[in-house]
């Protein structure tokens, strides 16, 4: 074809593209290859979230407003690669939580899961569907789609917990509800132990019958998958990725915890060099205890107690961990890629 040949060709293109514009269509031959792709490719990148620089600007937030009036005063997490969308992935949401000594964060329920991970105080509580639960460092605590939930803080200290929640993967759907209590503290009538006792046993009520696919226990201490993952570094083999790591479950169905996100601790001993691993689902990790690095792509993030980091969908990565042991949470949409057949991952 000649040059001008090509250039009327071309024209004519544009001048086409431009009147189906008008009748809300568009070609596809133009956009194809950046939608189906041999491979992932996310505008998510690897960041973190250093604690010792998060924690005065939640403490500067506590002397702007308070709970009650913020409704939930949260710093977002809003990964580098997606500002303005509210999200640390593309389908997760993430953000830091305050409560100062003798707040309360009002009662209200959404379509949307959340899941709290403790990384500061102790004492405070969240309750869930009139059960109430005390958090301390380390404890995972879910409020299921749906479920009234507020919080409240009786200790002399300030609270910071991670909040997770599917926000993008509910706004995907165009599924969101919201409805605030008509009080804003819940009658609770138990001592925050009767949802372990009930569920927490490998054991239920004889009469339980499920409700949902979240499971009925919503609170796991810190003490007791601690204490699991020091039997499995003693006594189980080591993983060469991710050294010794347990999945939250529905007790009742041996399912994901929650329907939409995953959630995770391991632990990695003092020393250990993981191998390179990726997997379709981006992951969050907050960390407990112990300091290391996770070295993604050409990034090396250096990480220690109560740091927040996001590895993107697809990206290789490993764990190098100093003098200590480390406990590491996370989170990620894995129960959803494998529902609809998407999971994928890679070692090595
Ligand atoms: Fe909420």
């Amino acid at each position: 074809m000649t040059a001008e040949a090509t250039s009327r060709v071309s024209s004519e293109r544009e001048h086409y593209y431009k009147q189906i514009d008008r009748e809300s269509m568009t070609p596809l031959w133009e956009v194809l290859h950046s939608v189906v792709t041999p491979e992932p490719i996310t505008p998510c990148v690897p960041h973190l979230w250093k604690w010792d620089v998060c924690r005065p600007w939640l403490e500067k937030a506590g002397e702007l407003i308070t709970a009650k009036e913020a409704e939930r005063r949260v710093l977002v997490l809003e990964n580098p690669g997606l500002r303005g969308q509210i999200r640390i992935t593309h389908s997760l949401y993430a953000g830091l939580q305050l409560i100062l000594p003798g707040e309360v964060a009002p009662a209200h329920r959404h379509s949307q899961s959340a899941l709290r991970f403790i990384l500061n105080g102790s004492g405070a509580y969240t309750a869930v569907d009139g059960e109430k639960v005390t958090m301390n460092v380390g404890d995972f605590v879910i409020t299921p789609s749906w479920s009234f939930h507020d919080h409240g803080n009786p200790s002399s200290e300030p609270m910071v917990w991670l909040d997770g929640l599917d926000v993008p993967i509910v706004e995907l759907f165009d599924a969101q509800f919201m409805e605030r209590g008509a009080e804003d503290s819940q009658h609770t009538g138990t001592d925050g132990t009767i949802n372990l006792a009930e569920f927490g046993n490998t054991m239920k009520p004889v009469e339980y019958k499920p409700r949902s696919k979240t499971s009925p226990l919503f609170w796991y201490p810190y003490d007791r998958t601690r204490e699991a993952l020091e039997t499995m570094k003693r006594q189980s083999p080591m993983h060469d990725c991710w050294a010794f790591k347990l999945q939250y479950t529905n007790p009742v169905t041996g399912d994901w915890a929650m329907p939409t996100i995953g959630t995770f601790m391991q632990l990695m001993p003092a020393g250990f060099k993981g191998k390179a691993y990726r997997s379709t689902d981006s992951t969050v990790y907050a960390v407990v205890e112990g300091t290391g690095r996770c070295v993604v792509g050409d990034q090396t993030l250096t990480f220690g107690p109560k740091d927040v980091f996001v590895v993107p969908s697809w990206m290789p990565y490993h764990f190098e961990i100093d003098g200590d042991d480390a406990v590491v949470f996370s989170f990620s949409d894995r129960p959803v890629q494998q529902a609809l057949d998407l999971w994928r991952e890679k070692i090595g």
